[in-house]
């Protein structure tokens, strides 16, 4: 009885101690997306896709919503339209013009930012040194008197020789996250096209982008001369300066990696694709489309440079690559990028980079699959780009050049041309009026997605190799129906919109 009695006191106190946790975990929020995008003003020809947020709101919304911790990974800070400073692309434009561009979206962000800073809110920003002409100055006054706001400049030329931090990251309260390709800057929310995705209640993802962030973090903590090595990299035939933990550094001469999360494979050179790389398995609903699913499915992110990956991560071209061949026989992949070239842009030795481009013509020639690429067309459009371009399209020649090769498949390829895109730039210049319609750097398509049939990729990165090997880069990629379905609808919009004018083969091809 007496024992009885104890085991009935046992099991209440059980229960009075485990109920609350099962409680919570039954209640815990299930992890939900939305696709964001931000839609320049002044393209009445394109059909707006239900369902997606706009950049600006869910930007101030991750400020808006936290209560302790907002992180955030910037490339450089322009978020104040700076329309008296000579030296500034907004230079001339009067009040009305810049209400009529959309510059108060900018403003809102950084007073979310501000507030949530005078809530005590710990604010913890690592960024670029920023840009022209004002460089880190808004995350600066972000800082200043609130010892709750850190604003850490880390340079990765000093790590690579060349490269910067140009992921487009936000994590608040350890489990919102944004990824994607808008800078903070008030022309990123109404006056170059971005796309994102918005991840809430979804602490599994957050606590990895939250590791990638810890080791660029303590990337700044260290002096790189003492963990750097200038070595031949063998893989890209190139002499080049790399952290010395790198696998560009022969086993031998290689060190122990400081970072608090680091990858081991020994007896490889350079960063061979992992077989296995970690996907999430969990489930996501979509609000933003009606195909939203209650099924698991996988998801994952993708880092670059490789050298501050960890665990069983993917590097970020490995992870454009595996989408491109995720395609399933006769499918169709979407590829939108702002800058294209198969070769390097920041470095000495110039590096020739065909790893995207021969995944593109692998599932041309063997899976008989479409290739659509967007290729931004805009005011800092790089030279060398159509040639390349050309030489994607060659492959249609040489896959339809035999008979036995039974070619079904093809590559098309797109420029997008944001109307008033070769009308940008400060409106007055040296007391003159220039004529610009738009200021400097807008008017432009920037997003960085690829989607297949099955999946869906979401970075930050350009697709140029220093992107991949110099800088710092954040992808969420996800195999989640709707995100696919509605990242396709996205790309058809702008597809098949008459701002996308098909590039030409070469004459005579
Ligand atoms: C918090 O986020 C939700 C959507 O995720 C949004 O509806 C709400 O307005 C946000 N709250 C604030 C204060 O920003
Ligand atoms: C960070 O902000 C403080 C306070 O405004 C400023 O003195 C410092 O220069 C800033 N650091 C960087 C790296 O921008
Ligand atoms: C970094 O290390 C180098 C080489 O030991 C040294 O000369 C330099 O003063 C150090 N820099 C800093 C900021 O500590
Ligand atoms: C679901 O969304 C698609 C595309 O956004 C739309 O065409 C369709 O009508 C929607 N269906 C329902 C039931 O809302
Ligand atoms: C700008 O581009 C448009 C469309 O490509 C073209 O019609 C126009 O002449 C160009 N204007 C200038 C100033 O180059
Ligand atoms: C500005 O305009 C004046 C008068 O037309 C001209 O003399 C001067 O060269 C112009 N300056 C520039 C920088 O174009």
């Amino acid at each position: 009885m007496c024992r009885r009695r104890g085991v009935s006191v046992f099991l209440l106190i059980v229960a009075i101690v485990v109920s609350p946790a099962l409680s919570l975990s039954s209640h815990s929020p299930t992890c939900k997306a939305w696709i964001v995008q931000s839609i320049p003003t002044d393209m009445p020809h394109l059909p707006p896709v239900p369902g997606v947020l706009s950049t600006e709101e869910v930007l101030r919304w991750l400020a808006g919503n936290s209560t302790s911790k907002l992180q955030i990974i910037a490339q450089y800070w322009q978020l104040l339209a700076q329309p008296n400073d000579p030296r500034s692309g907004d230079y001339g434009f009067s009040l009305s013009d810049l209400r009529r561009f959309g510059a108060s979206s900018g403003l809102s962000v950084y007073k979310a930012i501000e507030a949530a800073a005078d809530r005590n809110v710990n604010v913890k920003i690592v960024q670029h040194s920023g840009v022209y002409p004002d460089y880190e100055q808004e995350s600066a006054h972000l800082a200043s008197g609130r010892p709750n706001v850190e604003n850490v400049t880390l340079l990765l030329g000093d790590w690579w020789g060349s490269g910067i931090v140009h992921a487009k990251v936000w994590i608040s309260d350890n489990k919102d996250v944004y990824i994607g390709s808008a800078n903070n800057d008030w022309k990123s929310l109404t006056q170059v096209k971005e796309v994102g995705i918005y991840l809430v209640d979804c602490p599994n993802v957050a606590s990895k982008v939250d590791t990638y962030v810890n080791n660029l973090l303590k990337l700044a903590s260290l002096n790189s001369s003492l963990y750097t090595r200038t070595v031949w990299d063998s893989e890209w035939q190139s002499r080049r300066k790399v952290p010395c933990w790198s696998h560009f550094v022969a086993l031998k001469e290689r060190c122990r990696s400081p970072l608090p999360t680091y990858i081991e494979t020994p007896n490889v050179m350079g960063y061979p694709v992992i077989s296995d790389p970690f996907m999430f398995k969990i489930r996501i609903d979509t609000p933003g489309h009606n195909k939203s699913t209650s099924k698991e499915s996988l998801s994952y992110l993708s880092f670059s440079p490789p050298e501050l990956s960890f665990g069983k991560f993917q590097t970020d071209e490995q992870a454009w690559i595996d989408t491109i061949k995720s395609v399933n026989f006769g499918g169709t992949v979407r590829m939108n990028t702002m800058d294209w070239l198969s070769q390097s842009q920041y470095v000495d030795q110039t590096i020739y980079w065909s790893s995207l481009s021969s995944a593109i013509s692998e599932v041309v020639f063997s899976k008989q699959a479409t290739v659509k690429i967007l290729v931004a067309y805009w005011g800092h459009f790089i030279e060398n780009t159509d040639q390349y371009l050309k030489s994607l399209l060659y492959s249609n020649i040489l896959c339809s050049s035999s008979k036995y090769n039974k070619c079904g498949g093809k590559v098309e390829i797109k420029y997008y041309k944001v109307p008033g895109f070769n009308s940008t730039g400060p409106a007055i210049r040296e007391g003159n009026r220039t004529g610009n319609i738009y200021p400097g750097y807008t008017r432009v398509n920037h997003g960085k997605y690829a989607v297949s049939d099955v999946r869906a990729h979401i970075g930050t990165n350009n697709l140029v190799w220093d992107y991949f090997y110099t800088t710092a880069g954040v992808s969420f990629g996800t195999y989640n129906e709707a995100i696919v379905s509605q990242l396709q609808e996205i790309f058809d919009a702008d597809w098949d919109s008459p701002y996308a004018v098909s590039v030409e083969p070469l004459q005579g091809a």
